[in-house]
């Protein structure tokens, strides 16, 4: 090319590059493609610099970079408008497309503790809530467990904070909700807390270090074992089903004297005999006991005026009985494969 019809070249390039315009992302691409491509008119033009005389190299230097700052520019402008463009016609809803109607469902462990809540709450208890990160006088010292006591060692606990005096840990029963609840409140109090817990267990198809249990706190004047067992056998029969029936052992709790186990009649064997009963014919649901004086009066309440039942159960080991669930870790692991067997639970 004569150098004459080089710098012509360039003009003529940048007259066009000038000109460009579109809205079309199709034709934005043609030109970065025939301008701005490794084989574009740009890079065209810049083979031409070897035919430049010397003392003209400057000047057309310039001019080739020129055109190609003046491409650059355009391409980018002209993008920025048709990417809004795009986005914008993107993001218009098409109200004529088929709804997709797929519901959630209600995570089995929330199905049975509301089933729990709205059971006695028909018979006046209502709901109380407690931190999960709590102190271990709230946890255990208050509820008869005082540092040291053999009792502590039934609860492997994670402990948050051992360099302050009460010490910091996560809550490893909902029992801590009783002691807050009881500073806090006069009797009568008749309270249910549902809550998170914590256990240093290791992981396995029974036990898990976190699950939930419900709570539950009747404190009046002339409460007897007698309405514990009548609240209870109650519950059972509404939770899992009329003909149900109850027994309580013997049992221990630092924070209850007496304290027992409750058992109910399997339902699944209706007593004939089953792994689930393992053959006994019972399942054991839940600890309860008459709150020790020693308790009420950590907590200030006058406990020759007053007296109170308590009870805890786990809710991942109901729903494991009502749903024949043999791993506590499906509980936790959010499969929806698993939770969409819930749909009609709710
Ligand atoms: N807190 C006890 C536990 O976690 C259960 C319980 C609650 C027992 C209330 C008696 C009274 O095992």
């Amino acid at each position: 090319m004569e150098i004459k019809d080089v710098f012509g070249y360039a003009e003529e390039l940048m007259t066009e590059v000038e000109a460009f315009s579109t809205e079309k992302k199709e034709e934005l691409e043609q030109f970065r493609i025939a301008f701005l491509g490794t084989k574009g008119k740009v890079k065209d033009l810049f083979s031409n610099f070897k035919a430049v005389s010397n003392d003209r190299k400057k000047e057309f230097g310039q001019l080739a970079n020129k055109v190609k700052q003046t491409a650059e520019a355009k391409f980018k402008l002209l993008k920025e408008l048709v990417d809004e463009q795009t986005t914008q016609t993107e993001t218009v809803p098409d109200l004529t497309l088929p709804v997709n109607a797929k519901l959630g469902s209600r995570h089995p462990i929330a199905i049975v503790r509301n089933k729990m809540i709205d059971i006695f709450a028909r018979i006046g208890f209502t709901v109380a809530y407690g931190p999960e990160i709590d102190d271990d006088w709230h946890n255990f010292t208050a509820l008869n467990t005082p540092p040291n006591h053999p009792a502590r060692d039934m609860q492997d606990t994670f402990y948050i904070d051992r360099a302050t005096d009460p010490y910091i840990l996560l809550r490893t029963h909902t029992s801590s909700v009783q002691t807050r609840y009881m500073q806090k409140n006069k009797p009568p109090i008749r309270i249910i807390a549902p809550g998170r817990v914590f256990r240093n267990e290791t992981i396995s198809a029974r036990a898990h270090c976190q699950f939930h249990q419900v709570e539950g706190l009747y404190i009046d004047e002339n409460v007897s074992l007698a309405d514990l067992r009548q609240t209870l056998l109650y519950f059972a029969q509404e939770m899992f089903g009329k003909n149900t029936k109850i027994r309580l052992r013997p049992s221990y709790f630092p924070f209850t004297e007496p304290s027992a186990e409750m058992d109910i009649s399997c339902f699944i064997c209706n007593q004939e005999g089953c792994a689930v009963c393992k053959k006994t014919g019972w399942v054991e649901i839940l600890g309860c006991g008459m709150v020790d004086p020693e308790v009420l009066e950590n907590c200030g309440i006058d406990s020759k005026k007053y007296t109170g039942f308590a009870f805890g159960m786990g809710v991942e080991r109901t729903a494991m009985l009502k749903y024949r669930l043999n791993d506590i870790r499906l509980l936790f692991e959010n499969d929806v494969r698993f939770l969409q067997q819930f749909e009609a639970a709710l």
